[in-house]
């Protein structure tokens, strides 16, 4: 092949990869990462981003050090930026899933939740967890700006 029609043909390539670049950036996925407790859940949500007044799906999975039984409820908190106080829905996860999953275990559940009507496009925050009725969060995840 030519020398020259090789270079052109790697130039094209690079800009193409260029271009690509800012679109990815600007279609902003939901991150889940750690809550700075451990364990951390892995958290992925459908659609993403999440609409207001729309019904999310979260797929949910992790292996954790405790049982889950059905002392346990899943919590899904949306917490807008600056406000006093955030919504918090409470699920159970033994009509979900077979209970007890035992400690070191993979679960994985899903959970359909309906975003708070009022939520903004941006400025806010997930928070993933399992949690019982003595507030022991036995797993977690939030969402990482
Ligand atoms: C969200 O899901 C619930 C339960 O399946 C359903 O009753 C409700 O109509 C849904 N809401 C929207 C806005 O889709």
């Amino acid at each position: 092949m030519n020398q020259n029609f090789v270079l052109i043909l790697v130039l094209l390539i690079m800009l193409s990869i260029v271009n690509a670049i800012p679109h990815q950036l600007h279609k902003r996925k939901t991150k889940f990462g750690s809550c700075g407790l451990s364990p951390v859940l892995d958290v992925s949500v459908s659609p993403d981003p999440i609409v207001a007044n729309k019904n999310a799906t979260y797929t949910i999975s992790g292996i954790l050090k405790k049982d889950i039984t059905d002392a346990y409820q899943l919590f899904i908190l949306y917490f807008v930026d600056g406000a006093k106080r955030g919504n918090k829905q409470n699920f159970d996860i033994c009509t979900e899933i077979k209970c007890p999953v035992k400690a070191g275990k993979k679960f994985e559940m899903k959970q359909k939740s309906l975003v708070p009507p009022g939520l903004p496009p941006n400025g806010y925050s997930i928070g993933v967890g399992i949690i019982n009725s003595k507030s022991e969060v036995i797993g977690s995840a939030c969402t990482l700006e």
